[in-house]
């Protein structure tokens, strides 16, 4: 994820360009630049790091203008790095590009371009947009988008300028945010609206295959084929505070609610076209090396971890191959046997945390090839790390972590495929099969989310209590193990989960009227047994919530005092959306009991200390 800002008007625009990417920060920061039309023709200043640095470099070597295009980036493809920055131009400086996104089709591209005698100097698949558009420029800068557009495969908003026609500024939104402000004499673009709110509030919102031509007195909306179409004018009536969060009280439900499309950014490129096989070159193993592994370690902390808790189960069940799951910090001190054929594979949503950092450390010392799932590129993990499997879930600010959860487990299910693959213990079709239930996994998010209302009751409920249990078996532990860490984090209620087997010795003693519990009953297979616990607590009188799947619900709602069903998909899949109610449960309990959701208290974003 990264953040574009653009501006075309008589004013002077890099202070407008530079304001509007402090508000777009959020969205990644790890190198900033603007491209400015200067009397000196089309400039641009870019430099790594947070956007400070780029100010420094203005401060040194100014650019006046009043057209312009900004971007403070997330590192996607290659490292963060002054070249790998954006703006991004071609060789003859003339066409300036910012994205965010990523371009499934760039190497193709780029090899075409380069036998063409185009140059490239990044590692960036933006870098490619610019040689494309300067290489279908014939006079008309808004065709040649479109032309280049249509040969683009991916997800992009991109703002593009040209020196040679300064007073158009074109923007285009495929998959990827983009509004466009309207001014008095100005108009501007941003990835979102509080780049743009301290100017206008008055908005177009861009939907996917959807363009804008500006100059400084209009907007001119077209589709990316080239048919010219009307919008209505968004006005926006929220403070900037509210604008951040995209209208979401909190980012914690702004980032739930952005699951399905960090699901769909962790699939693109990966899951190929024909949803026959996975693509998973990011891990650097030939099938050779892929079956020389013996074993697996999966080693994290907290929620990473239980994504970890999903992925051994998936790991083992499509691969065959024996996994370990560790919590980073018992890992080093349990002198685990870790040997060269040993894949160990390093789980982290900011990639700095110390103790996995430290078993990463531990893992390559004793000489195995590590893995790291990672929300961060250029992070410690990913740095350190043999190689890299990024989940596409963009910044997540909220403490408690959702949408990086529930994107390592679609990291998890594509490497559990991909060995699957490479080892042959999946045929091509059962490859398909579960392709083609991942790939329906984000609309199916969709529609859990259009219920929050009826979780948000039964939450308001929970919320009255001090204590209540999570109980499953298998993969539905596993889910029940992350939604008590997520209720407790931010409700401060305390809660155990259990496998739901296990009450009987022990802590069924804890059980009396009116205990809640919250029981998932996703796994078709175990789903009698873990009727049969749940009568074990009824009859002590617990209060029993039960996450079901659809086709399961009317049996179990003969056990249970209230249900919650999930889409019916693959038992194996069935994580990707029974935590998405959890989630929603502890942020409404949370809410209601008045904590502050997002800082929750004593905790960090990212624990840089053992
Ligand atoms: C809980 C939570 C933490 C993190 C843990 C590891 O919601 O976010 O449990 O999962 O601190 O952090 P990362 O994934 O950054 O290594």
């Amino acid at each position: 994820m990264c953040g574009i800002v653009g501006y075309i008007g008589g004013r002077d625009s890099k202070a407008i360009l530079i304001e509007g990417l402090k508000k777009l920060e959020y969205r990644g920061y790890d190198s900033a630049g603007i491209a400015v039309y200067t009397a000196d023709g089309l400039e641009v200043r870019k430099s790594k790091g947070r956007l400070a640095v780029l100010e420094e470099k203005l401060s040194d070597e100014p650019l006046h203008g009043s057209v312009g295009i900004g971007h403070t980036r997330w590192a996607t493809h290659g490292k963060p790095s002054d070249l790998n920055s954006h703006p991004h131009t071609d060789n003859s400086s003339k066409f300036s590009v910012v994205h965010n996104g990523i371009i499934e089709n760039y190497l193709e591209l780029r090899e075409e371009l380069a036998i063409a005698g185009h140059r490239f100097v990044s590692e960036t698949d933006t870098e490619v947009i610019s040689h494309l558009i300067a290489s279908e420029y014939d006079g008309d800068i808004v065709a040649a988008v479109q032309r280049a557009v249509g040969r683009m495969r991916g997800a992009f908003a991109l703002g593009v300028l040209t020196e040679y026609e300064p007073d158009r500024l074109v923007a285009v939104r495929y998959a990827s945010p983009l509004v466009i402000g309207i001014g008095q004499g100005e108009n501007y673009i941003g990835s979102d609206i509080p780049a743009i709110l301290e100017h206008t509030r008055d908005v177009y919102i861009l939907d996917d295959g959807e363009m804008a031509v500006l100059t400084r007195d209009a907007v001119e909306l077209l589709t990316i084929g080239g048919d010219v179409i009307s919008k209505e004018i968004f006005h926006v009536d929220w403070d900037l505070i509210t604008a951040e969060k995209a209208g979401y009280d909190h980012f914690m439900l702004k980032e739930i609610y952005e699951q399905p499309k960090a699901y769909r950014d962790t699939m693109m490129g990966r899951i190929a076209e024909d949803g026959r096989s996975i693509q998973l070159s990011e891990l650097g193993m030939t099938q050779e090396q892929v079956k020389e592994i013996r074993r697996i370690h999966i080693v994290a902390c907290g929620t990473a971890y239980h994504a970890g808790l999903v992925g051994k189960s998936v790991i083992e069940q499509l691969a065959r191959i024996p996994v370990e799951t560790d919590v980073a910090s018992e890992y080093r001190y349990r002198n685990p046997i870790i040997t060269p054929d040993t894949l160990v594979i390093v789980v982290s949503q900011s990639g700095e945390t110390a103790d996995t950092l430290a078993a990463l450390r531990e893992a390559r010392r004793c000489g195995a090839r590590v893995l790291a799932i990672t929300n961060v590129v250029g992070s410690s993990v990913a740095r350190e790390a043999d190689a890299v499997l990024t989940t596409w879930a963009g910044p997540e600010i909220a403490v408690a972590s959702t949408k990086a959860y529930s994107s390592q487990l679609i990291a998890f299910y594509l490497v559990g495929l991909y060995l699957a693959q490479e080892l042959g213990t999946r045929d091509e079709a059962a490859i398909a099969e579960v392709a083609s239930a991942l790939l329906a996994l984000p609309e199916q998010v969709e529609s859990l989310l259009a219920q929050a209302d009826a979780l948000k009751a039964i939450a308001e409920k929970l919320a009255r209590h001090n204590s209540l249990f999570f109980i499953g078996r298998g993969l539905d532990f596993a889910v029940a193990q992350e939604g008590s860490l997520k209720l407790k984090e931010i409700s401060y209620i305390h809660s155990e989960a259990y496998p739901a087997g296990e009450l009987k010795h022990g802590t069924l003693a804890l059980i009396e009227e009116g205990t809640p519990a919250i029981a998932l009953v996703t796994q078709e297979e175990l789903a009698e047994k873990t009727l049969s616990n749940i009568k074990e607590m009824k009859a002590r009188g617990a209060h029993v919530l039960a996450v079901t799947n659809e086709s399961n619900l009317q049996e179990v709602a003969k056990s249970v005092d209230e249900q919650f069903a999930i889409p019916n998909t693959l038992p194996i899949l069935t994580p990707a959306l029974s935590v998405v109610p959890l989630q929603l449960v502890a942020y409404y309990a949370s809410l209601a009991l008045g904590h502050d959701v997002d800082k929750p208290r004593n905790l960090a974003k990212s624990v840089t200390v053992e």
